[in-house]
C-alpha cells in the first residue's frame, strides 16, 4: 500500500536565521565580487517550495537592506500548492505570524491591516510567484541563489536525485544553494560542493 503523503507548509519569516546571516555576510559579498564588471547587475534568486511566502519576502526585505547600488535583485518563488501561492501573493499575515520580526522591518515593509499586517506593495511586486512541481523542469536558468529549504524531504526518495539535478540546471556558474538545516545532499550523486561558512553550511555550484 502506498504511504500517505504528508505535505507540511510550515514556515516563518527568517526561519533559520543563520541562513540569512550567511546570505548577508557570505553569499552576497561573494556574488558581488564574482559578478563585478559583468554584463548584468541583477542577482537572481529562486525560492523553490516557498509555501505561504515568508521565505521570499524575508529574502526581499534583507536584500533591500543590504544590497548596495547599482545591484538589484529579482526573486521567483514557486510552490506546488495553489492555496499556499494565493496566500503568498496576498501577503497578509496574522499578528501571530509576524511576532518576533524586528520592529524596523514591520514599520518599513508592512502596512497595518485588520488582525495583522500586509507586506507592502513594493516588496510584493519584487517577487514573481508561480505554481511549480519540483519534479518537473521549471525552465529557469542562470539563478545566482536558490533556496530550496525543507522541501526535498517531502519529495519521494526515488525522485530526489532528479530534483537536485534540476536545481543544478537552473543555476548559474558560481552560484549558491541553501537547503534545510536538517536536509543533506550527502550520499547523492551531485556536483554541488558542500561549503561551511562561519554562519551556516550551504552548497555551491562552482564550475
Ligand atoms: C515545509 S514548507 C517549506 C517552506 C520554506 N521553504 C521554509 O523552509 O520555510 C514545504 C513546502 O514545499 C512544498 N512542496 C512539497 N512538495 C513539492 C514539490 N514537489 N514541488 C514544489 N513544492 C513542493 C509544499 O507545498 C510546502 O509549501
Amino acid at each position: 500500500m502506498a504511504e500517505p503523503v504528508f505535505l507540511s507548509n510550515l514556515t516563518r519569516f527568517f526561519r533559520n536565521q543563520a541562513h540569512f546571516d550567511a546570505l548577508e555576510h557570505y553569499v552576497i559579498p561573494a556574488l558581488i565580487r564574482l559578478r563585478e564588471g559583468g554584463p548584468d547587475n541583477t542577482i537572481k534568486i529562486w525560492s523553490a517550495g516557498c509555501s505561504t511566502g515568508e521565505e521570499p519576502y524575508a529574502i526581499a526585505m534583507l536584500l533591500s537592506e543590504v544590497l548596495p547600488a547599482p545591484w538589484k535583485f529579482e526573486i521567483i518563488a514557486s510552490d506546488i500548492s495553489p492555496e499556499c501561492l494565493s496566500a503568498a501573493r496576498e501577503g497578509f499575515y496574522a499578528d501571530s505570524r509576524i511576532a518576533g520580526l524586528p520592529d524596523r522591518y514591520l514599520k518599513k515593509y508592512f502596512d497595518k491591516a485588520e488582525g495583522g499586517c500586509r507586506v507592502r506593495a513594493d516588496i510584493r511586486s519584487a517577487i514573481r510567484f508561480a505554481r511549480h512541481d519540483l519534479k518537473n523542469d521549471a525552465g529557469l536558468r542562470g539563478m545566482d541563489i536558490v533556496f530550496c529549504r525543507n522541501v526535498i524531504l517531502y519529495v519521494d526518495e526515488a525522485a530526489r536525485a532528479a530534483v537536485v539535478s534540476r536545481l543544478w540546471d537552473s543555476m548559474a556558474a558560481k552560484s549558491f544553494l541553501f537547503i534545510g538545516h536538517s536536509e543533506t545532499l550527502f550520499g547523492m550523486d551531485t556536483k554541488f560542493e558542500f561549503l561551511k561558512t562561519e554562519w551556516a553550511p550551504l552548497y555551491r555550484k562552482f564550475i
